[in-house]
């Protein structure tokens, strides 16, 4: 690598339009109104939740999705989307409830099926047609897909998760209003907020960082030091809230243009084989996975990860990370991956997965499957 520093050349794309603060949902129907007349909107699994905001969109279809989606749950709602007739798509939830919309979003314009377009186990065909306009609404503090061009889709047959991605999957309007997630239970902030941390951390050290992401992660990374242990411990709090919520929309817009790096590269086959929460799974391989690239990386990585420990702690030095992080997940309850459901046998068959995922080729040092294996074993 070494080249991070010095990219000034670079594209950056995004939602059309971000809205971000307490109380921002109020502007949800406007926003759906100027778009279309016939919502269809992706919800979690209780759609009573937010059945005041839901309240303000009465001509609107609902689609409660359960669980991570999968191939069957996005084929139903882009059937149900058609049934409806829908001209507009919500996505009101945490960060798989936005997926399952923004794979409707694309599957009722271009037809066909999600392996159609769906990368590795799938044809990987691009999104050849506009998908319907998005409003993408996060309840949760982690993912950052509001504002980024890919869904992802669980594959219960091939036990992976894999992305449909197209410029055209991005949000018309993305709302992220911290209150929304006043009520996450400390299991869902502690997985989801690391996880945006984890999006903030990754394309910040990796070799096609540019100024601009490099400015969001340094934000991100910084607000998630200073609220994700706070909203942990008190979910009342707004201001903590809010620092996570930042985080995780500036981890949106920094891995949609920049690249995510052997965290994520492993949390897809990981997250097909076990089945386990995304952000649990990032969080449990991610100090291994410094660890490696700390002591694999060249001068300009090790100062990143440096630069990444003095935002969190006061001390200016890679392993200060490592230490931040180990305290970190021991005080936010993050298991290994043994406890996860990781044994032995399954580390080749998910390291060969993940030496070939796009986001293995934004770590800062190249990986091989036995090396990925290596950060598996450790982080067991
Ligand atoms: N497209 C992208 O750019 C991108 C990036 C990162 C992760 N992801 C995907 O996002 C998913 C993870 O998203 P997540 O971490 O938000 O978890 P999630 O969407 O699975 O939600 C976790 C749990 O929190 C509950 N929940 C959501 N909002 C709540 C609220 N306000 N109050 C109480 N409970 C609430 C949900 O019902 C669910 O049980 C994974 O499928 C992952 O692959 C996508």
């Amino acid at each position: 690598m070494g080249q991070t520093a010095e990219v000034t050349s670079f594209t950056f794309a995004t939602a059309a339009r971000i809205s971000f603060g307490p109380g921002r949902r109020s502007e949800l129907a406007g926003a759906v109104a100027a778009l279309g007349s016939r919502p269809f909107v992706c919800t979690g699994s209780d759609p009573s939740r937010h059945a005041e905001l839901l309240n303000t969109l009465p001509d609107a279809a609902t689609f409660a999705v359960r669980g991570e989606p999968t191939l069957e749950v996005v084929r139903a709602g882009a059937e149900a989307a058609r049934a409806h007739g829908a001209d507009v798509v919500v996505g009101l939830g945490g960060g798989a409830v936005l997926d399952a919309a923004k794979i409707v979003a694309a599957l009722v314009t271009n037809g066909g099926d999600p392996l159609d377009y769906a990368e590795v186990i799938g044809a990987g065909k691009p999104l050849s047609v506009p998908c319907l306009p998005l409003v993408a609404v996060p309840t949760t503090a982690g993912t950052g897909s509001e504002v980024t061009a890919n869904g992802v889709v669980t594959s219960t047959e091939h036990r992976v998760k894999v992305s449909l991605r197209s410029p055209s999957m991005l949000a018309r309007v993305a709302i992220v209003d911290p209150e929304l997630t006043l009520e996450c239970p400390p299991e869902v902030t502690a997985h989801a907020g690391l996880d945006a941390l984890v999006q903030c951390i990754e394309p910040f050290v990796s070799p096609f960082a540019n100024p601009l992401t490099d400015g969001f992660c340094r934000e991100g990374i910084a607000r998630a030091g200073r609220g994700l242990r706070r909203a942990y411990a008190d979910g009342t709090g707004l201001d903590a809230r809010t620092d996570v919520a930042l985080c995780s929309l500036l981890s949106g817009l920094a891995l949609a243009n920049g690249k995510l790096g052997a965290a994520h590269g492993l949390a897809g086959p990981l997250g097909g084989y076990l089945g386990a929460p995304h952000g649990a799974i990032t969080a449990a391989v991610m100090v291994e996975v410094c660890e490696f690239n700390i002591a694999h990386g060249d001068e300009t990585t090790k100062a990143r990860y440096a630069e990444v420990a003095h935002l969190l702690t006061d001390r200016r030095d890679p392993v200060a990370l490592l230490d931040w992080w180990n305290e970190t997940t021991a005080e936010l309850g993050v298991g290994t991956l043994a406890e996860l459901g990781l044994t032995e046998d399954g580390i080749p068959v998910v390291a060969a997965a993940a030496a070939a995922a796009s986001s293995t080729k934004g770590n800062p040092v190249a990986v091989t499957a036995d090396d990925l294996a290596g950060i598996l074993h450790r982080s067991l």
